[in-house]
């Protein structure tokens, strides 16, 4: 007998047919004569009802008395269903239980809280909400590929473990292999790395660009995909100690095409998330208002503002004006906006969502908020920087055209106080055949975050790791 998926049987709606699916239970009604088993497999938000007759299986009794998240193959026949909301149903004939649950099974009908089922973890891939945030953050991943692969850029896999902190933030995790117990010590009483793994301190990234950079001045156009790590002490919806990232890099483009690429890949994402994912955005619609109604809150379905999103060109500021607007806005914000410093989480929501309301590129940053490696601009105050912000969530992208000058790059690591021992290949990008170039960086749980409207970043990745958490 064929085994289909239950995607598979939904599409194809093979009515008549004898088939195979595979799944567990999202709900049983029992009755004497007959019992209805609603099963999904996670191939795609639907689910099928399967009749199951008193009559015609032999094990009628443990089926019917199973209950939800039990595991169960059945072999029946598809036909044409009366009921509302579907168009085919099964006839079950045989039903293999392949596991039981109990009544300690977590995933109960009554309404879960998204902090319950952060606890677990392991099993919220068998939920109506997480199977569409994990299938959309697949659908995303394919549309990261596609955008790239069509504009011919290559894929390169950066490293994970690097001796340098190209952020220069640092807030990197250590890797060792030394014994903590036992550290090797040298004559100035610090710890003698010569004899790590390395025979040098070493870290996991805090990002992929430095790499990107050496196949950008050779191949052009790459884009790396992959985790990154960041051990800041950042306990808020948006931060992750682990996330993904994709981080294109570019020869012989300058910021204004780095901010169109950057809008591109984004309008790109969430046309393609809606054209694949249609029935888990609304599933996740669904839940958000009804949990907004559930607390009492006033619910707005991002979808239709993504919709405009996909269709119109972004905003763009320079970061000088960006403080202008907020400091004319009359908003009272907890950090006064001032030229020089960062800007903070709520002046970048309200630059996104109140003024410009919607997606907004800033540019030209004050060189001192930004890492060592942005070019210079002739004001010899700003770097050509740029930050993607968006509504509900702040900053998405983060990027750069790089300083290509190597005097210009020697004398910003200088001032710095940072050393160019360890970065003396990346150097040597701008001694030989140096070239204007840009990149930019997406965090990938907060595009996800932005395009299924999660409110919090632990729900679009698999298995989130954060300060002092760091379980499955
Ligand atoms: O702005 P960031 O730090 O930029 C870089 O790492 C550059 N090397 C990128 C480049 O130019 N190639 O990080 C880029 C993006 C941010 O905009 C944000 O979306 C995400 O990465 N990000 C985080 N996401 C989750 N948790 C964290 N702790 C994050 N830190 C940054
Ligand atoms: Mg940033």
């Amino acid at each position: 007998m064929e085994y289909l998926k239950v995607s598979q049987v939904l599409k194809e709606k093979p009515i008549g047919k004898e088939v195979t699916v595979k799944g567990w239970l999202r709900s049983v009604r029992k009755s004497k004569a007959f019992s209805f088993l609603v099963i999904n497999d996670g191939s795609s938000q639907g689910t099928l009802q399967i009749i199951v007759d008193a009559n015609s299986i032999d094990n009628y009794e443990k089926v019917s008395s199973l209950l939800n998240g039990a595991c169960v193959r059945v072999d029946g026949l598809i036909v044409e269903s009366g009921g509302k909301g579907q168009d085919v149903e099964m006839q079950g004939r045989i039903v293999e239980i392949y596991g039981e649950t109990d009544d300690s099974f977590p995933l109960q009908k009554k309404a879960t809280s998204l902090e319950f089922l952060r606890e677990q973890a392991h099993l919220r891939p068998r939920t109506n909400l997480f199977g569409a945030v994990f299938r959309i953050r697949h659908q995303m991943a394919m549309a990261t590929h596609n955008f790239f692969n069509d504009r011919g850029f290559y894929y390169l896999n950066s490293p994970i473990l690097t001796a340098v902190d190209a952020e220069g933030a640092g807030e990197m995790f250590q890797v060792t292999n030394l014994d903590m117990n036992n550290l090797p010590k040298n004559d100035k009483g610090q710890v003698d790395y010569t004899t790590d793994y390395f025979g040098k301190e070493t870290n996991l990234c805090v990002t992929g660009q430095l790499e990107g950079e050496c196949f950008a001045m050779g191949m052009g156009s790459v884009y790396t995909f992959g985790p990154t790590f960041r051990a800041e002490n950042s306990n808020t919806p948006r931060h992750l100690s682990e996330f993904w990232m994709i981080e294109p890099e570019v020869a012989f483009m300058d910021l204004d095409g780095n901010a169109k690429l950057a809008q591109d890949y984004i309008q790109y994402l969430i046309r393609y998330t809606m054209e694949k994912a249609p029935a888990e955005l609304e599933a996740i619609d669904k839940y958000l208002a009804f949990s907004a109604k559930s607390n009492k809150e006033k619910f707005e379905s991002h979808l239709p503002i993504l919709e405009k999103v996909r269709d119109t060109k972004f905003e763009q500021v320079t970061y000088t004006d960006a403080i202008d607007i907020l400091n004319k806005s009359g908003h009272k914000f907890e950090f006064k906006p001032e030229w020089g410093v960062e800007l903070q989480t709520e002046h970048e929501r309200f630059l996104s969502e109140i003024h410009f309301k919607g997606p907004v590129t800033v540019t030209d940053y004050p060189r001192d908020c930004k890492a060592f490696y942005m070019k210079q601009n002739d004001d010899g105050k700003t770097v050509r920087a740029m930050d993607v912000l968006v509504p509900g969530v702040g900053e998405i992208i983060g990027g750069s055209q790089r300083e290509e000058d190597l005097g210009k790059l020697q004398t910003r690591i200088k001032e710095m106080g940072m050393s160019e021992d360890p970065l003396w290949w990346y150097m040597e990008l701008r001694k030989f055949g140096t070239a204007p170039h840009s990149g930019f960086g997406l965090g990938f749980e907060r595009a996800i975050r932005y395009v299924t409207g999660m409110n919090n970043i632990r729900d679009v990745i698999p298995f989130p790791r954060t300060p002092k958490s760091c379980d499955f």
